[in-house]
C-alpha cells in the first residue's frame, strides 16, 4: 500500500486488468502455445506426403499467427505486467522478489520465441528444400517448445497467487514454483491451448483452401482429429485442476463466474458450459467423419465458444483467489496478513506514505475517509463507475440517508459475510471516517480520482 495509487474511477482497476489479461490469454493459448506445434506438424506432414498443399496451408496459417502474436499478443502480454504494476505495485513487487529468476528466464524465452517466429515465417520460402527445409522444420519445433516454456514459467506465478503451499514456511524459490496448483493448472492449460489451436486453424482453413476440393476435406479431417485428440486431456486436466482448487476458493466460484446478482444461476451456467463443450466435440467428430458436411459458419461456433470458455476461465481464476492478491500472504489491497492486526490496532493511515491525512479528527473525517477508501477499497471498487461503492451500499440499504451504525457494522464484518473481500484494515476511527466519506459521496454525488490525476498530497505531519 506504500505507493501513490493509480486509479480509474470509470471502468475501475479490476475491469482494466481483466480485459487485458483475458484478451491476452485468448490470443496466447490458441495462437501461440497451441498453434505453433500444429503448424509445424502440418508442415512436417506436407513434407512426408510430398504434397505442397499442406506446406502452403501451414505457411498461410503462420502468416496469421505472425501478425496476431507479434502485435496484439505481445502488446497485451507486456501490457499485463504494466497494468498490474500500476494498479497493484505491492503485489508485483512481492512476486518479483520470489520469482526474479523465473521472470528473467521468461524474458529470455520470450525474446527467443519472437526471433524464432521471425525466422520461421520469413525464411519459409527461402529454406524450402533439402537440409534447409529440415532446418526450417527444426525452427518450428524449437519455436513450439519456447512458446510452451513461456507458459510453463508464467503458470507457476499465476498458480502461486492462488495457493502458496509450503512457501509461507520455507520461503524457497522451488516451493513457490512447484506450488500445489501449478501442475493441475498446467495440465489443464496445455491441452486446452492445443485444442483451441485446432478450433482456430479449422476456421482459418476455410479461407486458405478451396471449397469442394479433396484437399479441404483432408485438412478439415486432419485438424478435427487433432482437436479430438486433445479433448480428453483437456477434460481430465480441468477435472484435476478443479479438484485441486481449495474449498475456500470454490465458495467464491459462483460470484466469480456470474457476479452476486446471478450467483444462483451457477448450476444452470455450468450446464451451459458443458453443452458448449459438447457442441465443440460434436462438430469435431462430425468433421472427422464427414468433412464436407461442415461449413465455415458451423466452424465459427466452436471457435467462439472455445474462446469464450477460455476467457471465462480466466475471469473465474482471477476472481476466486480474492480477497488475496497472493494467497495466504497479501490481500488485494496490498495489506499483508501479518500487518493486518497492527493496522487494526493503530490505524492504517499513520503507516501510509501517500495520504493527505495521518489521523482522523472531526474536521478531517471525510477527507481521511477518502484516504482510507483509496487504500482499502479502491483496488476493487470505484466511487461512480463499475462496482461503485455507492451503488453497492444503495442496493443493500436503499437510497438513504444511510444509518451510520449499519454501515459501520457492515464494514467491520464484510470479510465474513462476503468472503471475497478482505477484512477492514484500519481502526474504529478509520472505519467511521470511511462511512462518513461514503455517506458524503451519496449526498453530493461527487466522484474521486487517482494519483495520476490529483498528484501527490502535501506531506502530512506524522502523528
Ligand atoms: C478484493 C476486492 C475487494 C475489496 C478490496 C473490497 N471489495 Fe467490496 N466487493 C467486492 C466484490 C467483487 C463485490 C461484489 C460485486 C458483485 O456483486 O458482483 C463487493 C461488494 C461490496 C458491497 C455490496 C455487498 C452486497 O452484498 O451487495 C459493499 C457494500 C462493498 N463491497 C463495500 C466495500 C468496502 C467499503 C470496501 C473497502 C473497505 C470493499 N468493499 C473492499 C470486492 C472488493
Amino acid at each position: 500500500m506504500d505507493f501513490p495509487l493509480f486509479y480509474l474511477d470509470s471502468i475501475g482497476n479490476r475491469l482494466l486488468m481483466a480485459v487485458i489479461a483475458t484478451v491476452h490469454v485468448m490470443i496466447n493459448h490458441p495462437f501461440a502455445v497451441g498453434a505453433y506445434p500444429l503448424v509445424a506438424l502440418i508442415e512436417w506432414w506436407g513434407r512426408r506426403t510430398k504434397s505442397p498443399e499442406w506446406d502452403r496451408l501451414a505457411y498461410r496459417v503462420t502468416f496469421v499467427l505472425f501478425i496476431v502474436t507479434t502485435t496484439v499478443g505481445a502488446l497485451t502480454g507486456v501490457g499485463i505486467w504494466f497494468t498490474a504494476g500500476l494498479i497493484a505495485p505491492f503485489g508485483i513487487g512481492s512476486l518479483l522478489r520470489v520469482f526474479f529468476w523465473a521472470w528473467f528466464s521468461e524474458w529470455l524465452v520470450f525474446v527467443a520465441e519472437v526471433v524464432l517466429l521471425m525466422l520461421y515465417f520469413l525464411m519459409w520460402r527461402h529454406w524450402a528444400d533439402g537440409w534447409l527445409k529440415k532446418l526450417h522444420l527444426g525452427v518450428g519445433v524449437v519455436l513450439s517448445v519456447c512458446s510452451l516454456l513461456t507458459m510453463v514459467i508464467v503458470v507457476a506465478i499465476l498458480s502461486f497467487m492462488m495457493g502458496t503451499g509450503s512457501w509461507n514456511q520455507t520461503q524457497s524459490f522451488f516451493s513457490a514454483f512447484f506450488n500445489p496448483l501449478y501442475l493441475p493448472q498446467l495440465a489443464f492449460r496445455t491441452p486446452y491451448a492445443m485444442l483451441g489451436a485446432g478450433l482456430l486453424v479449422w476456421f482459418l482453413l476455410f479461407f486458405f483452401t478451396r471449397r469442394g476440393t479433396e484437399f479441404r476435406d483432408r485438412a478439415v479431417r486432419f485438424v478435427a482429429l487433432w482437436t479430438l485428440f486433445w479433448t480428453p486431456f483437456s477434460v481430465a486436466g480441468a477435472a484435476w485442476y478443479l479438484s485441486a482448487v481449495p474449498i475456500a476458493m470454490k465458495a467464491n466460484l459462483g460470484v466469480g463466474l456470474l457476479t452476486q446478482a446471478y450467483e444462483q444461476w451457477q448450476a444452470t451456467f455450468l450446464i451451459v458450459v458443458g453443452l458448449a463443450a459438447l457442441v465443440m466435440v460434436a462438430v469435431a467428430a462430425a468433421a472427422a467423419v464427414r468433412p464436407r458436411l461442415i461449413s465455415q459458419v458451423v466452424l465459427l461456433f466452436p471457435l467462439v465458444l472455445g474462446l469464450y470458455l477460455l476467457g471465462h476461465f480466466e475471469r473465474a481464476r482471477e476472481f476466486v483467489r480474492k480477497p488475496h492478491v497472493v494467497a495466504d500472504y497479501m490481500y488485494s489491497n496490498g495489506v499483508t496478513m501479518e500487518e493486518l492486526p497492527v493496522f487494526q490496532r493503530d490505524g492504517i493511515l499513520r503507516y501510509a506514505t501517500y495520504t493527505a491525512h495521518k489521523t482522523v479528527t472531526p474536521e478531517t473525517r471525510v477527507g481521511a475517509g477518502q484516504d482510507v477508501f483509496m487504500i482499502a477499497c479502491s483496488r476493487c471498487h470505484t466511487t461512480g463507475g463499475v462496482n461503485s461503492v455507492v451503488t453497492r451500499f444503495r442496493k443493500l440499504y436503499g437510497d438513504g440517508p444511510w444509518d451510520n451504525d449499519a454501515l459501520l457494522a457492515f464494514v467491520q464484518s464484510m470479510h465474513i459475510s462476503r468472503t471475497f473481500m478482505p477484512p477492514f484494515p484500519g481502526n474504529d476511527a478509520e472505519a467511521e471516517a470511511l462511512v462518513a466519506f461514503v455517506n458524503d459521496l451519496r449526498a453530493t454525488g461527487r466522484t474521486v480520482s487517482g494519483a495520476q490525476t490529483t498528484g501527490l498530497p502535501p506531506a502530512a505531519p506524522n502523528p
